[in-house]
Order: structure tokens, then sequence, then C-alpha cells
């Protein structure tokens, strides 16, 4: 009798439909990324990335507030300085303002796990991720700076601190200072195949930090590159990443996969602003479902073998999820 194999019977509803579904989308999963500027009275929506808001300090508690209530387990925190100079120093400040968020979240949500953005580029007057040197960053200039920068982030209280500007060396870097000025506890999640990707547009628009001349492409890598991804994640995890990270995350779910066909630490998506704003475009115009779009996008990362995803959408997922319920 033909056709032998159906497998629509596995698909006649939705209950048999869940009971077979391979992969599920978590609040678990879930990291949220947020703006934070130094100032006063400051609620400022990206036009780019509706929804999404610089906060000043004594504002971000609204946003911390939902973030908390619907259970997502971690933020990731950008900065935006009240001033630049060349080398970033605000970065390593004491009263930096990253620092100062640190402290903030710590006393009024102890339970928030914080994860801080470890590079420059939204505290450099030139925009690049570290110390210029002949109109290029210097490698290892860059990797002195970037010790007092984590052990700055550790000292303020952050949980776990995420190196994102390509350095050569840098999870070494980092592992070491932290473990000599006493956080051996403290992990690092490398921002390890990041590309050089035009998805970061919307992004450099909401923490100001375009280069102000030239690009990325010497330090971060190429899109057109697979292999090269392998031996950037190998070279982290030797160094000491206890998570790796993929960034970004859409146009690069075959790396994701390779990753995970290969290593055995914890793998993060980055889902970045590009994809965030495409979404929201797209659903804004009436062209496509914009809540079903977002949540296949997700789902699409999970099976490609993501375990963690950093995406501007975690209010909006958590939300659908707490209500599934
Ligand atoms: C800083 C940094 C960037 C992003 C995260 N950390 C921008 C860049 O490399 O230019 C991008 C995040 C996003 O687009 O959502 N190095
Ligand atoms: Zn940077």
């Amino acid at each position: 009798m033909f056709p032998v194999n159906r497998l629509r019977r596995l698909r006649k509803n939705e209950n048999i439909r869940r009971l077979v579904r391979e992969n599920h989308l978590l609040v678990d999963d879930l990291i949220y990324p947020i703006f934070i500027e130094d100032g006063k009275d400051i609620k400022k929506e990206i036009p780019s990335m509706p929804g999404i808001f610089r906060w000043s300090l004594d504002r971000v508690n609204e946003e911390l507030d939902e973030v908390a209530n619907l259970g997502i387990p971690a933020v990731l925190l950008f900065g935006i300085p009240s001033h630049k100079d060349e080398v970033g120093s605000d970065t390593w400040s004491e009263e930096g303002i990253i620092q100062r968020a640190i402290r903030h979240i710590k006393k009024h949500y102890p339970n928030l796990y914080i994860i801080t953005d470890v590079c420059f580029c939204e505290y450099t007057s030139h925009g690049h991720c570290g110390v210029l040197h002949d109109h290029d960053v210097d490698n290892d200039l860059t990797l002195e700076n970037t010790k007092k920068q984590v052990v700055s982030h550790a000292k303020a209280g952050a949980d776990m601190v995420a190196p994102s500007g390509m350095m050569d060396g840098v999870v070494k870097t980092i592992r070491e200072a932290l473990d000599e000025a006493g956080y051996k506890h403290i992990p690092i999640m490398a921002y390890s195949a990041k590309y050089a990707s035009s998805y970061y547009g919307p992004f450099r628009e909401a923490a100001d930090s375009a280069p102000a001349f030239g690009d990325r492409r010497t330090y971060q890598m190429d899109p057109a590159n697979r292999r090269e991804a392998l031996r950037e994640v190998a070279i982290d995890i030797e160094e000491g990443a206890d998570i790796v990270m993929v960034k970004p995350a859409l146009s690069y779910l075959d790396i994701i996969r390779d990753l995970r066909n290969t290593f055995n630490v914890p793998i993060a998506a980055y889902n970045v602003s590009g994809e965030y704003s495409m979404i929201k475009a797209a659903g804004k115009l009436g062209w496509i479902d914009e809540k079903k779009v977002m949540l296949e996008t997700l789902i699409s990362m999970k099976r490609a073998g993501a375990d963690i995803i950093i995406t501007y959408f975690a209010k909006e997922v958590a939300k659908i999820l707490k209500n599934e319920k």
C-alpha cells in the first residue's frame, strides 16, 4: 500500500505535535540587552528599534521591574558614557557608566544575573573597539586596557563578562586578570565568532558606537568564512572561555550548527539589532505576521544548536511563554 511512510500522522493536531516537538523556546534561554545612558530622566526610544530604549539609571527600574517579573534570567549591559576619549577610559573608571549601573542593579535586583559587554567602541572618540595605532586597532595595547576594564566590572559586581572586540588573546588575558584580582569564579562568555556584519547598523545608532572612519574588518570575521569560526572558537575554549557566541545569529545558523557538532561548551546566539529591526519593520508594514516570524526565527536558533539566545525580543517572548502556561 502506497505511501507506506505517513509522517503526517504525527502532525494531526496540536497535542500530538507537542509530543513530538524536538525543540522549545524557554524563558530560561534568554538574555536581554539593555542600553544605559549617562544622564537624568532618560527613556529614549531608538528610532530603528521600536520598543527598545536608552535608559538613565534613575529610570531603568521601569525596565528592570518588567525583566525581573517575567523571569528573564540575565541582562547584557551596554553603556553610553557622557564623555568619550581616544582610549575609552570610562570603561575602567570606578565611576564609569557601567560600573555605576552594575552597582545600581545589584542593589535593587540582587537576583538578576548581570553580564557586561567588554569593548571600547561606545567609549572611544573614534568609535573603534580599542586603542588606535596607525589608523588601525592595536591588538596588544587594547588587551592591556581590557584587563583594567574587566577587573573594574568584576569589582562593581558583574556576574559574567563578555568580550566583544575580537582581539586575539583576549580570553586568556581576561582569565588571568580576573584570577589575579581574586575573581576566579567569574565566567567568560566570548564573542568568539563575531562577523563584520551590516546587521549591527541599528545597534550603532542605539549605542552611538559607529566607527568615525573605516570599518571593523581588520578585527571582526569575514562573513564568507566558515572554517575560520572553528579556529576562533577552539582558541577561545583553549584560552578559558566558558561560553562561546556566534554573532549575528540568523545568517550564521550553519556556524552555530558546526560549533554544536564540534564542541561541548554552551553556545550563545546573538539575535542582533538588524535582525530585530527587519522583523519589526516588516511587521509594521503588515507584510509579515511579526509575532509568528519572531518565534520562528528564534526557534531556528535553538534548532541550529544554540543554548542561549541574546535578543531584543526577550520580553515579548517571555510574555508569550508566560501566557501559554
Ligand atoms: C560592540 C558590540 C556591537 C554589538 C554588540 N557589541 C557592535 C559592533 O561590533 O559594531 C552589536 C549588537 C547588535 O547589533 O545588536 N563591539
Ligand atoms: Zn566594540
